[in-house]
């Protein structure tokens, strides 16, 4: 497949895009990025590589690490990790209290950062040093044993955290948090800085476009019962209020965050990563939306 060509065709089609949104500003760091930077990179399962933009340039991946969190608590977990985090769609934005409580403390899926805070204290108990293990797993899957969380953003967004301190502290009311509010939410803002480029986050997520395989190296890092369900939880809860809309449209297993990124899978064929700092009302890229609309479409390439 062309895809550096349909990459260019597209970026061509979209010069007249209007994108009204704007960066994230309620973690005050985000909101001095570059708005107009965007970037694309994919990867196949065969290891070719296709790019276009600032594909190189770092960014905060924020809520995308929540899969890779999810991954590994699922791993030394397994089923049990579900009696404390469902898998529906919320249909509520990512950090609304009112469907916690409703839900006495059950968070509806692990990417709202509800669930995501229940999957931060389950590691919080496993793991004797859990920010440096989580970046150890993170290297690992991406190959690039050089990434790093940002102390600067992840102490940027401390500041400023009082919705997740609401949540963790209503969840913690409600029995569904066993360790201290303060080490869970410590850990939370420093796995939502790491920061990536995007040709770094299309590789690290290329497993799950191979069935928990890493068919570059062919490490196994997930089995593929559990890399099925990582992609149905992507599927369906990977965009929050807007997961429906991502799916019509663009109909690939992804995952957004607040710093402009967005990682998508195809099984068996690539993973494909975009940024684009400007995010829509529902807090994910609007371009970025839009340019894997046109890719999918152009490719015919969606899981459906
Ligand atoms: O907790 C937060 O609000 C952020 N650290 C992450 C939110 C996020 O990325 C939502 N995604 N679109």
């Amino acid at each position: 497949m062309e895809y550096q060509e349909i990459f260019t065709e597209i970026l061509k089609k979209m010069d007249d895009y209007k994108d009204s949104g704007s960066p994230a500003s309620y973690i005050p760091e985000l909101r001095d990025v570059d708005p107009s930077k965007f970037g694309v990179h994919l990867i196949t399962n065969t290891n070719e590589n296709y790019s276009i933009g600032d594909s190189e340039e770092k960014f905060s991946i924020q809520s995308i690490s929540k899969v890779l969190s999810l991954v590994m608590a699922y791993k030394l977990e397994d089923e049990d990790l579900w009696k404390r985090v469902g898998v529906e769609p919320s249909g509520t934005p990512f950090n609304s209290l009112v469907q916690l409580e409703y839900d006495q403390g059950i968070p509806r899926n692990p990417f709202i950062n509800a669930g995501a805070l229940v999957v931060c204290d389950v590691l919080v108990e496993h793991l004797e040093n859990p920010k440096e293990e989580f970046l150890n797993f993170v290297r690992s899957l991406s190959g690039n044993s050089a990434l790093e969380y940002c102390s600067r953003i992840a102490e940027s967004e401390k500041s400023t955290g009082y919705r997740n301190a609401s949540l963790i502290n209503l969840m913690k009311d409600l029995g569904n948090i066993r360790n201290d509010i303060d080490t869970v939410l410590d850990f939370y803002f420093n796995l939502c800085s790491i920061e990536m480029t995007c040709s770094e986050l299309a590789r690290t997520f290329l497993f799950l476009a191979s069935y928990g395989k890493d068919p570059i190296t062919n490490e196994k890092f997930l089995s593929s019962s559990k890399s099925k369900r990582i992609n149905a939880v992507m599927q369906l809860c990977g965009f929050y209020d807007e997961a429906g809309e991502f799916s019509f449209k663009v109909g690939l297993p992804g995952k957004s965050g607040v710093g402009g990124g967005i990682v998508a899978i195809l099984p068996n064929q690539y993973s494909i990563a975009v940024w684009s700092p400007r995010l829509n009302k529902k807090g994910n890229s609007s371009k970025g939306m839009k340019f894997l609309e046109l890719f999918t479409s152009e490719t015919e390439s969606s899981i459906f």
